[in-house]
C-alpha cells in the first residue's frame, strides 16, 4: 500500500485528480471506477475545474459506479444516478451512455442485476482506476462487515450503521432505500489501480483497523492489504490513529528523493 498523508482535504482531493489526470492524459479510453458519498465530491470539482481549463477530457472514457440504492428511481435526486450527474457526468464532456450503475431497471429481476454488471465491467475490458471512499464501519462500496472477501456484485441489506451515517440526505427514514446493489470485494479487487480515500476523524479508526488491523471481513477495506496497487490518501485528522505513521510519512519522503533525483538525472 502506498499511504500518502496530507495535511487537509484539498490537498486529497487535488492528489487524487492529478492521479486521473495521468490516467486519462495516457490513455483517453480508460474505465474509471467511481464512488458517491461525501468525500469524493472535493475530488469530483476538481476533476470538473481541470475539465473546464482544458487539462483533461472524459469524451473517450467508460465509468462505473460501486453502488446503487435498489428500487430508487433514478431521476429521484437521491439516486446515485442522480448525485453522480450532478457532481461530475453533467458538468463534464463524458457520454452518458457509457455511464454504468448497477441499477436495476424497471421489470428486471434485482438478482440478475448482478452477475449482468460483472459482465458488462469485464466486456469493457476491466477498471483501470477505482476511487473508493470508506464507511465508518470500515465498509468499501455498501461491502458492510461480514461482506465475503470474495464477493461479486449482489444485493446487500445496508447496517443500522450507514443507514444513520446517510439518513441526511433523506427528507423522511421512510424514503431512505434499506437496500443496494454493490459491485463485491472480489469486484473492486480486479481493478487495476485503486486509490482509498478518507478525510477528517471520523475515518480515523476504519483507516487503523483497515491498514495496520488484520485482514478481516468485519474491517471489510483491510481486504485491500491483498492489492498490488494501492495507493491511500488520508488527510491528517484520518490518520491521527495510524501507530506507523513516522513510517509512512519517511516513505514518501524516499519516494521524492528518488524521483527528485532522477528528474535531476
Ligand atoms: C459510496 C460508497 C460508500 C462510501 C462510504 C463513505 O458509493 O461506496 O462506501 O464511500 O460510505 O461515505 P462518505 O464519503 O459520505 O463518508
Amino acid at each position: 500500500m502506498d499511504i500518502v498523508i496530507l495535511k487537509d482535504s484539498d490537498q486529497v482531493a487535488a492528489y487524487g485528480a492529478a492521479l486521473f489526470r495521468r490516467l486519462l492524459h495516457d490513455k483517453p479510453d480508460a474505465v474509471l471506477g467511481l464512488a458517491t458519498g461525501g468525500t469524493p465530491i472535493a475530488l469530483y470539482r476538481r476533476l470538473i475545474a481541470d475539465y473546464s481549463d482544458a487539462m483533461l477530457s472524459f469524451r473517450e472514457a467508460t465509468t462505473f459506479n460501486l453502488d446503487e440504492y435498489l428500487g430508487i428511481d433514478p431521476r429521484d435526486p437521491q439516486s446515485y444516478r442522480s448525485y453522480m450527474r450532478r457532481e461530475l457526468f453533467d458538468p463534464v464532456d463524458i457520454d452518458i451512455a457509457n455511464t454504468f450503475l448497477p441499477e436495476c431497471a424497471a421489470g428486471e429481476n434485482p438478482l440478475d442485476v448482478g452477475p449482468r454488471y460483472e459482465q458488462l465491467i469485464r466486456s469493457k475490458g476491466g477498471i483501470d482506476l477505482q476511487i473508493l471512499g470508506i464507511g465508518q464501519n470500515g465498509h468499501i462500496g455498501f461491502n458492510e462487515p461480514t461482506s465475503s472477501l470474495v464477493s461479486r456484485t449482489r444485493i446487500k441489506t445496508l447496517t443500522r450503521e450507514t443507514l444513520a451515517a446517510n439518513r441526511r440526505y433523506f427528507d423522511a427514514p421512510a424514503l431512505q432505500p434499506q437496500l443496494a446493489i454493490t459491485m463485491g470485494i472480489a469486484s473492486i479487487m480486479d481493478a487495476r489501480d485503486i486509490v482509498l480515500l478518507a478525510t477528517g476523524s471520523r475515518k480515523a479508526d476504519a483507516v487503523r483497523q483497515s491498514i495496520e488491523g488484520p485482514v478481516s471481513s468485519m474491517w471489510p477495506a483491510s481486504a485491500l492489504q491483498m492489492h498490488e496497487r494501492v495507493t491511500v490518501l488520508l488527510d491528517d485528522a484520518a490518520a491521527s490513529q495510524l501507530a506507523q505513521r513516522d513510517y509512512y510519512d519517511w516513505v514518501q519522503q524516499q519516494k521524492q528523493e528518488l524521483l527528485n533525483e532522477r528528474g535531476g538525472a
